[in-house]
C-alpha cells in the first residue's frame, strides 16, 4: 500500500523531506501546507505535489492524505501534530517533538488516545551507521558501555530573526543541535536518572553553547557539549569495559565506525546513496504496515525522556522558555 503524505511547512528540512521520498518506494508526497497560499503553491508546483493548503488543518482534513511530516520551527511542532492528530492522520514531527516533557506527554497522549503514529523524526537512528552501532554494541564488542562522549556545534552567524535564535521559535543549541548527542546517550545507556549542565546565555535570549553530563543507573555517564556559536569536533567516542567505538563527523549521521577492541581497530563502513532522511520513512511505512502506532527504536517515551533531559539541561542553564 502507499502511504500519502503531506507535510507541514516548505522550509530547508521539507526540500529534503522531498528528496528523499523519492528513493522510497511505497510513499508519496500529495499534499503542503503553508503559512502562504502563494508559497505552498509554489512548494507544489516546484516538486510536483498535487494539492497546497494554506493552513495545517486544513492539510489534515484531506482524506486523500494518510500521513504528516511536520517540517516548521520546533515552536510549531506541537500544534501541527495536535492538528494532525485530532483529525486522525500519522505523523511524523521533526526533532525537538516539543518544547518541553509537558508538550511531548500531551502530543503523545493525543496520538495514543486517537490510535495513530507518531514519531519525533531522530533520522540518526535509522541510518546504516547507527543500526550497526546497535549491533556491535549487542554483540557485546567493546564489553560494557560506560561512557559516551560527544559533541555537536557549529558557529552560525547571529541573526536574531532566524530560527535558531529567536527564542519565540525554540532556538538554542540544546533544542537543535544538543538532542542528537543526547540521543546517542540515551540509545547507548537508557534514560539518565542524575542531569548537571552549564551554559552561556546569548544577546537574543536563547543558550549558544552548554556541557552537560548526564549519570545514568548502574553508573554509566554521559559527556555532551553543543553550540550554536562555538565549532565543536562533531565527533562522538563510546567507550566500555572492553575498548571504544568512534563516530566521525559528524556524529549524528556518520558513514562509518571505528570499532577498538582486543588491541586491533576495526572500521566498519556505513555510507547510503540519497538523503539518509529515507530511512526512517522507511521505518514509519514499516510500522503502518504492520499496525504499530509507535516505532520501537524511537518511542514516545524515548522522545518524552530526551525532552525530560533536555528541559532539566535547559533550566540549569537558566534559559527562559517560550510557549513550553
Ligand atoms: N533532521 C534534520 O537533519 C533536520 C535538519 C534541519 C532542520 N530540522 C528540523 O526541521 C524543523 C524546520 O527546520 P528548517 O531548517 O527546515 O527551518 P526553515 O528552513 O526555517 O523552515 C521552517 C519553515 O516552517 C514554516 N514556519 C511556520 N511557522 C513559522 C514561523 N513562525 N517562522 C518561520 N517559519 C515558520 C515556514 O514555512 P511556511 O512559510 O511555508 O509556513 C518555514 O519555511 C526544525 O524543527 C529543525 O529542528 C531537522
Amino acid at each position: 500500500m502507499t502511504v500519502r503524505w503531506g507535510i507541514a511547512a516548505t522550509g530547508g528540512i521539507a526540500t529534503r523531506f522531498v528528496a528523499a521520498m523519492s528513493m522510497v518506494a511505497d510513499g508519496e508526497i500529495v499534499g503542503v501546507a503553508s503559512r502562504s497560499m502563494d508559497r505552498a503553491r509554489a512548494f507544489s508546483s516546484e516538486h510536483g505535489i498535487p494539492y497546497a493548503y494554506d493552513d495545517v488543518a486544513a492539510l489534515a482534513a484531506d482524506d486523500r492524505i494518510d500521513a504528516v511530516y511536520i517540517a516548521s520551527p520546533h515552536s510549531g511542532h506541537a500544534s501541527d501534530t495536535l492538528a494532525s492528530v485530532s483529525a486522525g492522520k500519522h505523523v511524523l514531527c521533526e526533532k525537538p517533538m516539543a518544547l518541553s516533557a509537558v508538550q511531548a506527554e500531551q502530543m503523545a497522549g493525543a496520538a495514543r488516545a486517537r490510535g495513530t503514529f507518531l514519531m519525533e523524526a531522530v533520522w540518526s537512528r535509522f541510518l546504516p551507521s547507527y543500526r550497526a552501532l546497535v549491533d556491535v554494541l549487542a554483540e557485546g564488542r567493546i564489553g560494557v558501555p560506560l561512557l559516551v562522549e560527544a559533541d555537536f556545534g557549529f558557529r552560525v552567524p547571529v541573526d536574531p530573526d532566524g530560527r535558531l535564535f529567536d527564542p519565540a521559535l525554540g532556538g538554542g543549541a540544546v533544542l537543535d543541535l544538543g538532542i542528537y548527542p543526547l540521543q546517542l546517550c540515551s540509545l547507548v545507556l537508557g534514560h539518565p536518572d542524575r542531569v548537571t549542565a552549564d551554559g552561556e546565555i546569548g544577546v537574543t535570549g536563547v543558550d549558544e553553547h552548554m556541557a552537560a553530563v548526564l549519570h545514568h543507573p548502574g553508573g554509566g555517564l554521559g559527556v555532551v557539549k553543543a553550540a550554536i556559536r562555538v565549532p565543536m569536533s562533531c565527533r562522538a567516542r563510546i567507550s566500555g569495559s572492553d575498548g571504544w567505538i568512534d563516530l566521525p563527523p559528524f556524529m549524528h549521521c556518520p558513514d562509518y565506525l571505528e570499532v577498538s577492541s582486543a588491541g586491533r581497530t576495526d572500521r566498519i563502513e556505513a555510507g547510503f546513496e540519497g538523503d539518509g532522511l529515507r530511512f526512517e520513512i522507511e521505518e514509519v511505512h514499516r510500522c503502518l504496515d504492520t499496525g504499530r502506532t509507535e516505532s520501537p527504536v524511537m518511542p514516545l517515551d524515548e522522545t518524552i525522556s530526551l525532552a525530560r533531559t533536555m528541559d532539566r539541561i535547559l533550566d540549569r542553564i537558566g534559559v527562559v522558555r517560550h510557549q513550553a
